[in-house]
């Protein structure tokens, strides 16, 4: 019988959103799982159902300061990269912090697990990438000039982890993350990502507001897709399928108008009156893409990647994370 050797697992934003999904799982897979996090948009509640996890550890540091890093990679076997200033508004409001974390910090976190030898060093990129590219589906090789800061940071790390496997011989996968959404997802906050802010409205009642008109699009991403993604990532021994960026979405896309109707559907199942709640339109968003779509071939085609949840399906389950957790 083949037994499976316990991996050590350094999640960088191991607090925020995926970071803790990604501990969360892990965990449960009996690997050991250390978190970096400095709590910038990250939250303790997001950690609390494993802080005193034996196989847990969390240091609290900033990927802006390199002793940090070096001090989080000491054993590691895997580095997951999660931590960064995520937002598009965000990047235009503060484009220097932006990136000073989502660039220097990602160099830091390269140059820590280089000097660490660790096995392999997989990173959230994102789809923001593609940019003013205007062809769907968004397939990897075929990306254009980016629209925010933000993006900015995105494309550059992937030109950094490029450029780290061909002369440091580190070993790297991009995850393109699409709109990913699901439990823990933060609704608080000027720049909340969209499900977990309308969640919110909608089961107090109040209107959601959509930039622009509704009908611009996008891959809506359940969580556990992008944690498959990433196992995928950590284990593949195809060599082919290494030192490379792959879209990590369900492969569809819907409307802004879409998700509202699905949204009020599945929590009027909790409370009928969320039936009635009407949308309110407002302008578009600078820096905003109208359409978003992912080809998944390629991870499915060199990872083997078979995304579970539809983002009905996972609509469904966030919705009532939501409805049992923050109401
Ligand atoms: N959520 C999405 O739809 C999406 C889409 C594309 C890419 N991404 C990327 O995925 C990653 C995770 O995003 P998320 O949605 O979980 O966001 P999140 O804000 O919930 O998590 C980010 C985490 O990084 C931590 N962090 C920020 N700055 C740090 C620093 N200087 N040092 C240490 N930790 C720091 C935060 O405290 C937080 O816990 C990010 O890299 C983001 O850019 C997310």
């Amino acid at each position: 019988m083949k037994v499976e050797m316990q991996k050590v697992i350094l999640i960088t934003g191991g607090a925020g959103f995926i970071g803790s999904n990604l501990c969360d799982y892990f965990l449960s897979k009996g690997d050991k799982v250390v978190c970096l996090d400095n709590f910038a948009t990250g939250h303790r509640h997001n950690l609390k159902d494993f802080i005193n996890h034996p196989n847990f550890s969390l240091i609290e540091g900033d990927i802006r300061n390199a002793t940090d890093c070096a001090t989080a990679v000491k054993g590691v076997d895997y580095v997951l990269h999660q931590a960064a200033l995520g937002s598009v508004p965000r990047s235009l409001k503060d484009p220097v912090t932006t990136n000073d974390v989502n660039v220097t910090g990602f160099l830091n976190m390269l140059v820590a697990a280089r000097d660490e030898k660790v096995k392999r060093f997989i990173y959230a990129a994102s789809s923001s990438t593609y940019g003013d590219s205007e062809s769907l589906p968004k397939v990897e090789e075929v990306i254009g000039k980016p629209l925010s800061p933000y993006a900015i940071t995105k494309y550059i790390n992937e030109l950094y982890a490029e450029i780290f496997s061909k002369t440091y011989g580190l070993e790297t996968i991009g995850l393109r993350y699409f709109n990913v959404f699901g439990r823990k997802q933060d609704p608080n906050g000027a720049y909340a990502a969209v499900i977990p802010k309308f969640v919110m409205q909608l089961m107090h009642l109040e209107r959601p507001k959509i930039n622009g008109d509704g009908n611009y699009s996008r891959d809506f991403t359940y969580i556990d897709n992008v944690i498959q993604m990433n196992e995928l990532a950590m284990l593949t021994q195809n060599p082919e399928a290494i030192n490379t960026v792959y879209n990590t979405a369900y492969g569809d896309r819907n409307t802004l108008n879409n998700l509202v109707g699905y949204l009020k559907e599945y929590l009027s199942e909790y409370d009928p009156r969320i039936a009635t709640v009407s949308v309110e339109y407002g302008s578009n968003r600078a820096g905003d893409i109208p359409h978003s779509l992912a080809s998944i071939d390629k991870a499915k085609n060199l990872l083997g990647y078979n995304p579970k949840y539809s983002m009905q399906e996972g609509l469904k389950e966030a919705v009532g994370w939501y409805w049992h957790n923050l109401r």
